[in-house]
Formats: C-alpha cells, sequence, structure tokens
C-alpha cells in the first residue's frame, strides 16, 4: 500500500511513529492489519548511537499504590545526535510516549527539533518512556510488576535523567538541568507529558512544546471521530454514516431477530459470522481510523484513509467477484433497515464497503485472537511485553479514552455503531490486568486539563485532529481568550483542503513535529507554507525562552574551559 520511495526505510518509520499514537493501540485486535501493511518494509532509519541510563524504578515511596516499594533500578534507554553541539548549547529532548523510542527516530533526523538543535548548537535526544520498548524495569512483565507504570513514575524518570545523565561523547562537560537549558518536545501522549514535565519540575525543564498533547484524561471519548465527521470529505463521511445505520437498524431495531444478525454477518464473510454483535462492528471502523494517521508528507502519511473514502462513494461496484454473489440478501437487510434498495447509490455503497473490508483481509481468519482470559487475578498473571499492553494499561489505570459509539448524542449520526458502549470497550481492563474499577482520570487533571497553561509550555494543535477534544484547544474551551504569547504560544493549524495531498483539509495529530528529510528537499518536495511557518515560529519562540535562561556566566565559563 506504500509506493515505493527513495529514503523508503526512514519514511517507514516515520509512518510507524505517527501510527503508534493511542488510537491505534485502542482496538488490539486489529493489530494484526497493521502489521500486514508493513512486514515488508526494512527500516534503514539514521543511525544514532544508544544507551541507557540507570534509574530508580520506584520515585514514590510514600505512596501506598506502589507497594511493595523497591530500591532496584533500570536502564532507561535513549538515542543521542550530538552532531549539532557546540559547547554552551542547550538540550532538546524528545519525548517517545507511549511506543518503542526507536519510532521516533526519523524526529531526531528531521523535523522541528533537528531544526531547533541546529539553529541553537544543541544536544539532540530521544528518551524512551519506561515499559516501552527496551526500557522495562522487569525482564519478565506481570500484572503484579506493571504498577510502577504511571505517568507521575514516568515524569520522574523524566526529571532524573536530566539532573543527572553525562552524555557519553561529552563526559567531559556537565549537561544536567543545573546548569543548561532542557527544552522537552512531544506530541500526543507524548504532548501531555511534556506539557506535565515542565509544570511539575520547572528547576529541570526550562520549556516545553505540546504537540496535540492530551493533556484532559476522559473515560467516555465519543468526540474521537467528531474532527472527522465535521472535516472529512462530505460524501464519504455520509455514505460510512448511512451504511452504519443499517447495520445498527438490523442489530439494534431487530435484536431479538438472530436470523438477521447472521445474514448480516455471512454478508461480510470470512470469520464476521463467528464474532459476537459488538465484536462485529468493532471491526467495521476499519478504514476510518486511519484518519489521524494521514500527514501533509504524502510519504509519510498513510494513504488507507482516501482510498477508503474512494471505495465507498464509488459509484460502479468495485468488487463484483465478492458482492454479486450476497446482493440480494444485502438488499433485503437494506429494505428492512428502512432503506430503499431500489436506491443504487446506498445499494453499491454498501456492497463497496463489504468489498472494502473483504479485500482489506478485516475479517480473516488471523487466528491469533486473544481469548478473554478468566484468570485467577488474585496471584501475577503473566503479560505480553507490547507497547499494547503497557498503553492498555495506562488507559485503564488513569487515561480512558474509550472512544463510543452509544454515547453519542440523538442529533448526531455517529460513524461508528452505537453497540460499541463504555462496557464493551473497556472490558479488556479485567480480562488482561484484573482492573475493575474505572480510570482515575483525576490524576492527570489534577494538573490543568483543559484549562493547562503554564510559562514556557507552548500549545500547538491541529484543526481536524480526533483527539483535540482531549487538549486546551477543545471545542467548547475558550482556548482563543488565551491569546498567544510568547511564553505560552498557542498555534491551531488549519491546512485549505488544496493544500494537502490528499485534499483533505486540517491537520491532524502533531502535523508540526516531522519535517522532509534532505533528499526530499533535494527532489523539490515543498512542505505546506503552514507547517514551513510552525517550524519557524517555534524555532523564533524557542529562541526567546532560550534567551531568558538564568546562568550565562555558567555557560561562558564551560565554554571556556572547553576551548582550553
Ligand atoms: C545499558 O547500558 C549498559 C552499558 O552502559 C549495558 O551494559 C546494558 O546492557 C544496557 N541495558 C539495556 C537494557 O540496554
Ligand atoms: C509523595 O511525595 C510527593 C513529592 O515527592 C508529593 O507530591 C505527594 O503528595 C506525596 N504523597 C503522599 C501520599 O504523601
Ligand atoms: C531503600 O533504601 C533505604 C535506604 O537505604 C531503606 O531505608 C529502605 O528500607 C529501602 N527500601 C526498600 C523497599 O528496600
Ligand atoms: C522470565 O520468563 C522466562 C520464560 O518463562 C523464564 O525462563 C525466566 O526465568 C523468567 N525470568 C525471570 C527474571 O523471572
Ligand atoms: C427475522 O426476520 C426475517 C426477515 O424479516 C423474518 O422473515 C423472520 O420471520 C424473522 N424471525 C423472527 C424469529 O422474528
Ligand atoms: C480460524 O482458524 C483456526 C485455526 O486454523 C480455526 O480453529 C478456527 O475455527 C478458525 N475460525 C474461523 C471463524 O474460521
Ligand atoms: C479501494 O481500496 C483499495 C484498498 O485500500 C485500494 O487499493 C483501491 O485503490 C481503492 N479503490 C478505489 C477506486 O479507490
Ligand atoms: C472475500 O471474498 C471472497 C470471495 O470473493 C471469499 O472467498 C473470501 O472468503 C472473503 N474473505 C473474507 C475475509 O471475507
Ligand atoms: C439514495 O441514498 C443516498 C445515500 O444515502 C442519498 O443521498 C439519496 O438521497 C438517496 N436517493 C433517493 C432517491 O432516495
Ligand atoms: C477552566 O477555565 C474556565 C475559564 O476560566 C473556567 O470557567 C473553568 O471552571 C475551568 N475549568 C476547570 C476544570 O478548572
Ligand atoms: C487577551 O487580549 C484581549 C485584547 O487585548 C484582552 O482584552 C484580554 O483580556 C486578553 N486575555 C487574557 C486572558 O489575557
Amino acid at each position: 500500500m506504500f509506493r515505493s520511495l527513495p529514503l523508503l526505510g526512514t519514511l517507514i518509520a516515520t509512518s510507524l511513529a505517527l501510527d503508534s499514537s493511542p488510537l491505534e493501540l485502542r482496538l488490539p485486535h486489529l493489530h494484526h492489519l497493521r502489521q500486514l501493511s508493513q512486514h515488508s518494509f526494512e527500516v534503514e532509519s539514521a543511525t544514532f548511537p544508544v544507551y541507557n541510563l540507570s534509574v530508580p524504578i520506584d520515585h514514590f515511596h510514600n505512596e501506598s499504590r506502589y507497594e511493595p516499594h523497591t530500591n532496584a533500578t533500570f536502564g532507561l534507554r535513549y538515542w543521542l545526535d550530538t552532531s549539532h553541539y557546540r559547547p554552551g548549547g542547550p538540550v532538546f529532548v524528545i519525548a517517545a510516549g507511549e511506543t518503542d523510542g526507536s519510532d521516533r527516530i526519523p524526529f531526531l533526523s528531521q523535523g522541528v527539533v533537528t531544526q531547533l538543535a541546529a539553529a541553537y548548537h544543541g544536544v539532540g535526544l530521544i528518551l524512551e518512556h519506561r515499559y516501552y520498548g527496551e526500557s522495562y524495569p522487569f525482564a519478565n512483565l506481570t500484572t503484579e510488576n506493571i504498577r510502577f507504570l504511571t505517568t507521575e513514575q514516568a515524569l520522574a524518570d523524566y526529571a532524573y535523567f536530566a539532573s543527572n545523565v553525562v552524555f557519553p561523547e561529552l563526559e567531559h562537560l556537565d549537561l544536567t538541568a543545573a546548569t543548561t537549558p532542557w527544552i522537552a518536545y512531544g506530541g500526543s501522549y507524548a504532548g501531555a507529558f511534556v506539557a506535565f514535565l515542565r509544570k511539575l519540575y520547572p528547576e529541570v525543564y526550562w520549556g516545553a512544546v505540546s504537540s496535540s498533547g492530551v493533556t484532559e484524561a476522559i473515560i467516555d471519548y465519543w468526540e474521537y471521530y467528531e474532527p472527522i465527521r465535521l472535516y472529512g470529505p462530505a460524501p464519504c463521511i455520509s455514505a460510512l454514516q448511512t451504511s452504519v445505520d443499517i447495520v445498527d437498524r438490523i442489530l439494534i431495531d431487530h435484536a431479538d431477530n438472530t436470523t438477521l444478525a447472521a445474514q448480516l454477518k455471512s454478508a461480510f464473510g470470512g470469520i464476521a459470522p463467528s464474532l459476537g454483535n459488538q465484536d462485529f462492528v468493532s471491526y467495521l471502523s476499519y478504514g476510518l481510523d486511519s484518519f489521524q494517521s494521514r500527514n501533509w508528507d504524502e510519504s509519510v502519511g498513510t494513504p488507507l484513509f482516501r482510498a477508503f473514502c474512494n471505495n465507498i462513494t464509488e459509484s460502479q461496484l468495485l468488487y463484483p467477484g465478492t458482492t454479486d454473489p450476497i446482493s440480494t440478501s444485502v438488499k433485503q437487510l437494506i429494505e428492512i433497515a428502512g432503506y430503499s434498495d431500489s436506491n443504487t447509490t446506498l445499494v453499491t455503497n454498501f456492497l463497496n464497503w463489504i468489498g472494502f473490508l473483504n479485500t482489506s483481509e478485516v475479517f480473516a481468519n488471523s487466528s491469533s485472537t486473544e481469548s478473554s482470559s478468566t484468570a485467577d487475578f488474585s496471584t501475577p498473571q503473566p503479560l505480553t511485553k507490547s507497547s499494547g499492553t503497557s498503553w492498555n494499561y495506562q488507559v485503564c489505570v488513569e487515561w480512558g479514552y474509550f472512544t463510543t459509539g452509544s454515547s453519542v448524542p440523538s442529533t448526531i449520526q455517529p460513524l461508528i455503531s452505537r453497540l460499541l458502549d463504555l462496557p464493551y470497550l473497556s472490558s479488556f481492563c479485567a480480562s488482561q490486568f484484573g482492573i475493575s474499577t474505572p480510570p482515575d482520570v483525576q490524576r492527570i487533571n489534577q494538573h490543568g486539563g483543559f484549562n493547562f497553561s503554564y510559562p514556557r509550555v507552548a500549545i500547538i494543535g491541529g484543526l481536524a485532529d480526533p483527539w483535540r477534544d482531549a487538549t486546551p484547544l477543545a471545542d467548547g474551551v475558550d482556548w482563543e481568550s488565551r491569546n498567544s504569547t510568547d511564553s505560552e504560544p498557542v498555534i491551531l493549524l488549519d491546512i485549505p483542503a488544496a493544500d494537502v495531498w490528499d485534499g483533505v483539509r486540517g491537520a491532524v495529530h502533531h502535523w508540526d513535529q516531522n519535517g522532509l528529510s534532505k533528499q526530499e528537499s533535494k527532489d523539490g518536495n515543498k512542505a505546506p507554507k503552514e507547517i514551513v511557518s510552525v517550524h519557524k515560529e517555534a524555532v523564533r519562540f524557542v529562541g526567546v525562552w532560550l534567551g531568558e535562561w538564568k546562568s550565562s556566566a555558567v555557560d561562558e565559563e564551560k565554554l571556556y574551559q572547553t576551548v582550553l
């Protein structure tokens, strides 16, 4: 599904980075599909030396939730780029967030942090988050030893790191936060993370850029699909709404007629007939869910959303071999759902949707379906070490973000089935971790939530970002009267459809973080002017922050020593 392009490795790695945000980790059973589309590419990314710093597993011996406590340490991994560094320069930290830190390498080799490091002769680095990649405190993960995976512990790691690290290539220098300004950059979960980092450790982190930072933890996050509904291509959104409604009318209005449900599922083929109603409808968001992985850089963003829309709005039958045999049955279902089976547009849209899901192997038997265990959680259960496991745990403990269809107000036609409710979407918390209480979102929202604000924290977002309604730029939050200042820049990216290669207006998830590679620039590729200007603006306001740094005397002394 990706065209062959120069620098493919780097580009694919970037798309992995963009992919690995909370949404994709939301529906574990769709993981096999992502893997399907990526397995054949080799990641030949830019190489940076990788190190680790030993940090305490437990920073909070006063908090009972971490009992039994431990004094043990573990290696927190980081990738270091000193190529721009000159003595006296600052340190720029890319917070890796909820993924393997290596997925963020393209953000170190190109993009806004690279520009910052180059402009101010700084050290650039990616710092992995505990319990991701290779930064696990324990050799084997269990439902008991995953208890140290909380946002506050991870934030304390980052503070400890900046206060204690000695960079292997620069051992002769003290680059800790006591003598050097540290600026953190993060997107998505990591965007909220760096905002909190600055607020909780103001003496350690001099500034932070929070892009698409989800500062408000929300249990029932039905608003996820609102920006897609509002800014997605209208014919595509409307076709999807109708098709989803047909499914819901059958499964909800005729809930007692199991023959009809079976007829519907067998039209979708594959393993669909073997699935319960809620499992079945959860697969139907395939294609739609790729919206947030779009990017202004055509070689980085997924083309899947555009393909999905083209499929479900195409006026010709695209997959007659698959759908001709079921078309009589499907027309009957459409009629029973209350729509007209003589409306060929509607029938064709629905059949092309089925064909699209079939050709994408959404209902293929991956035979890796995780059984919902009925484990006895009074003893520690083994867990698979993966980003999916770790993010799921964070979701269950303190973040939420269950993207329901059931809570969409009745005045809005949803993009996903109304059968997707909170008990269903959160059921893995009990089956995977034995957690039966709702996430304690107050542990996150005590830092300010929608109202988050702090000196030298920049808030950047995208108009069409599905995560915007969990950020300070959410609809209904009066962020415009906050007034962007050099200390607290507030930037909402809105790129006209004509300036985005796939023709969809807005900007999605941390679109300011990536940049063109040298090769892409050489090939004459250009970023939209809104991206160029947000990069320039970030370099400008971070420059203002660095100008406020207190101990210039210390810097000069250091510079002198280095020259000697
Ligand atoms: C951390 O770095 C040390 C060397 O400093 C190395 O021996 C160790 O294997 C590393 N640990 C991890 C988990 O990478
Ligand atoms: C534990 O210590 C931290 C500061 O290190 C403090 O913020 C927190 O309130 C303390 N918790 C308890 C339960 O005393
Ligand atoms: C950690 O070390 C401190 C100081 O040596 C000690 O008082 C404490 O009991 C230790 N805690 C644990 C859980 O081992
Ligand atoms: C981790 O699990 C493996 C395989 O089950 C086992 O061989 C190993 O001893 C375990 N390691 C620890 C530290 O428990
Ligand atoms: C289920 O619906 C079909 C089609 O409307 C109808 O023929 C059948 O009688 C219904 N079955 C039950 C048990 O209501
Ligand atoms: C999926 O494959 C497994 C293993 O081959 C088989 O046991 C199972 O019945 C299949 N499921 C469906 C729904 O076809
Ligand atoms: C339909 O979707 C498939 C799979 O993503 C894609 O390859 C194809 O180009 C799309 N067809 C149209 C007409 O857009
Ligand atoms: C897709 O459709 C073909 C018929 O064209 C069928 O053989 C196959 O089982 C379907 N696969 C899935 C996953 O629905
Ligand atoms: C047919 O269905 C389409 C898509 O739902 C709708 O926009 C259109 O108005 C319908 N046409 C008629 C004649 O009802
Ligand atoms: C956020 O700020 C607004 C306006 O100042 C205020 O009305 C609202 O109560 C605040 N919300 C929270 C959760 O602090
Ligand atoms: C924002 O600027 C306007 C116009 O200068 C001013 O009236 C308003 O008080 C400012 N808002 C804040 C929160 O400072």
